[in-house]
């Protein structure tokens, strides 16, 4: 055990008690039909549980594997609004509550399945009429509010690419996106709700289309009631859009590999990759592994707290809850407001059954308290989640206990926005197994996964290497958009033809996977995937910065904090003044998520002779650990520097 996994889980992996046995402790690797089907054969295995959704047209072939790309259900014709929406309305679940809307200002709404339904269509009526066809891309930018949902259900019934950005990113981040992409059309608000505060949504659009020449239409739903700019011709509101619309629009029967979305997320480089799903797979997956993880069943009270702007919400919000045909909470603001317990009353006042979270929010509850949660009726919870990073076993205890009562297991479900879906993750409606508080326990049915040493040999149990999948599942992207070039280079290249997803992980003596945070110049910071020289680069950006080098150091609440070190170029001084308009100029140009918790002024910064930075000697320096060996520096005097100047402002 090294200090890193310690640093990370909080206590050595064999000092952790099993506080719960869910169903028969054998101590052994799930068994049961599932589990057993899936190892053997694949294809048999998902050709079944693709009988899950409806199909216009069976395939000829469940998986076509060109090694690195993979194509599901060949010759399948499907249409993923109409499983998640149309199919209900045949059933009793029409005038089911699909989504239970609660606004941060306290207003409620709720969408039957046949609301969405008309919703849905006269949405998709008033894109085609703005000319939106099958393949053309639409950006959404919004807020946390039912519409969201359904700009992305509308465009996934007439064919159209959506990729949704993240409504707390900047103008440039935004116009970087969607040039892209190319988006032909933007939906977003006037403006949303955060902790009381108004966020001009459209301001940061206006910006960052004036930047995006592919953009011909934007339209605008009204929110807040702001005072907006409206662009004549190019803008349009929502409502006169849709307000004379009783359409039904046939949905558009796509191939099962058309792509279904395109989702940008933070790599080693500077530029985002576009993460590109396709249709049938990534739905038949969303749909499996919300029934497995969650056990999510007609009387249930779901809510997944992530914001769409994020996959979790892509998959674990819309497409995997509806095509179950469940009722959802979906909540628009921030969990501490305007009250700290506003979490725990939105439970107790709908009977929430499933919640699904992130442990940074988890942590940052649990700072204000037991009295809290205790306040409230928490009796109705049956099951928990966790995504994101990894879960210390402090907050998986306080969690498991005082939210769950000691009655709800915890799935910890460990994936990421290339997977499309969880791919390790405790299964509750497969088989209960006892969970281990930190672990997120098994890969689910069909997900083949090891952990191997830097040349690919699997480790032997209790060694850590780096997590890989050997082979594809239906959740598996389809690529990187418009770049087969760094899809291969940065998943497939460094154990040739398996699945690298850049995680470290130990696999212990009972076959519990412990995942253990990246392995790649990627930070995750409060759940938020952050490229250290993303945030480089827009440092470097500024007039006054010559070089920079960021660096995460463990953060109680937030999993991960950002530090950065900057060197600053002829003429300028290091001043309080420099910080903020540093700290301002990563907030507008890429996001407040990105902004350094700490900036420090250096002369240099620590090298190779080849002049690379050395970003485990800052890593180390920024989390406070000794520098180990420091013979390849070219400047040894740097890390003294370094250290010294954090010295000297932590002093401060
Ligand atoms: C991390 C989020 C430990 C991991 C769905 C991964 C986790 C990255 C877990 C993907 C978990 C996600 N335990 N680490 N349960 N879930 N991660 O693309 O490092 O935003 O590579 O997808 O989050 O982040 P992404």
């Amino acid at each position: 055990m090294t200090n890193n996994e310690e640093e990370v889980l909080g206590l050595p992996i064999e000092d952790r008690r099993w506080p719960t046995n869910f169903g028969i402790d054998n101590g052994i690797y799930p068994t049961g039909k599932k589990y057993n089907l899936a190892t053997k054969n694949i294809e048999k295995f998902w050709n079944e549980e693709a009988k899950h959704l409806d199909w216009y047209k069976s395939w000829d072939k469940v998986l076509e594997w060109k090694n690195p790309f993979a194509k599901w259900f060949v010759g399948g014709k499907i249409n993923a609004c109409y499983n998640a929406v149309d199919r209900h309305i045949k059933t009793h679940k029409k005038t089911k509550a699909a989504i239970i809307w609660e606004g941060e200002p306290g207003d409620t709404r709720v969408l039957t399945y046949l609301d969405l339904f008309r919703e849905v269509n006269n949405f998709s009526s008033a894109l085609k009429k703005l000319g939106i066809k099958k393949g053309d891309k639409i950006a959404i930018c919004m807020p946390m509010i039912p519409e969201f949902q359904i700009a992305i259900l509308s465009a996934a019934r007439i064919g159209a690419v959506f990729t949704v950005i993240f409504s707390g990113f900047s103008a440039n981040a935004l116009a970087g996106r969607i040039n892209d992409s190319q988006a032909k059309l933007v939906i977003t608000t006037d403006g949303g709700y955060r902790r009381g505060k108004v966020i001009e949504l459209k301001n940061i659009v206006d910006d960052a289309v004036k930047e995006t020449p592919s953009v011909k239409n934007v339209i605008v739903y009204k929110r807040v009631g702001n005072d907006i700019k409206m662009v004549n011709k190019r803008d349009h509101w929502w409502d006169d859009l849709v307000k004379n619309e009783i359409a039904y629009v046939e949905p558009e029967q796509v191939e099962s590999s058309h792509p279904l979305y395109i989702l940008y997320t933070s790599g080693t480089t500077g530029k985002p990759k576009g993460v590109l799903h396709s249709t049938g797979g990534y739905l038949l997956y969303a749909n499996r592994t919300t029934k497995w993880v969650f056990d999510v069943n007609d009387e249930d009270i779901y809510w997944c707290s992530a914001d769409i702007g994020w996959v979790t919400g892509h998959t674990y919000i819309i497409f995997g809850p509806l095509s179950n045909g469940i009722t959802s909470i979906m909540y628009e603001g921030a969990p501490d407001y305007p009250k700290k317990d506003r979490w725990w009353e939105i439970i107790e006042k709908y009977k929430v059954t499933i919640l699904y979270t992130a442990p940074t929010a988890i942590r940052a509850l649990m700072k204000f308290g037991d009295e809290l949660p205790n306040k409230h009726d928490l009796n109705s919870l049956r099951i928990l989640g966790t995504v994101g990073e990894p879960i210390n076993p402090a907050a998986w205890e306080w969690y498991y206990n005082i939210i769950g009562g000691g009655r709800c297991p915890i799935s910890d479900t460990w994936w990421q926005t290339e997977t499309g879906g969880a791919l390790i993750s405790a299964a509750p409606n497969l088989r209960l197994f006892p969970l281990k508080p930190g672990s997120a326990t098994y890969p689910l049915p069909g997900i083949e996964a090891e952990v191997v040493d830097e040349k690919g040999n699997v480790l032997e149990n209790g060694r850590k290497g780096y997590i890989v999948i050997k082979k594809p599942w239906p959740g598996m992207f389809m690529g990187l958009y418009n770049d087969d070039v760094r899809y291969k280079e940065v998943y497939w290249s460094k154990f040739p033809g398996i699945y690298y997803p850049g995680d470290y992980a130990i696999k212990d003596n009972d076959g519990y996977f412990w995942l253990l945070g990246r392995a790649d110049e990627v930070l995750n910071v409060a759940g938020h995937r952050l490229g250290t020289i993303e945030i480089e680069d827009v440092l470097v950006s500024h007039s006054s910065v010559a070089e920079s080098a960021v660096a995460g150091r463990p953060d109680d609440i937030k999993g991960e904090a950002i530090v950065a070190f900057v060197t600053l170029k002829h003429g300028y001084e290091p001043t309080e003044e420099l910080r903020q308009e540093l700290a301002k100029h990563v907030k507008v140009e890429l996001s407040s998520i990105a902004v350094p918790s700490e900036l420090y002024f250096v002369n240099t910064l620590p090298k190779t002779r080849s002049g690379k930075i050395m970003r485990r000697i800052v890593k180390a320096i920024a989390s406070g650990k000794t520098v180990g060996d420091i013979t390849t520096i070219e400047e040894e005097a740097s890390v003294d520097e370094i250290r010294a100047a954090l010295d000297g402002l932590k002093k401060k």
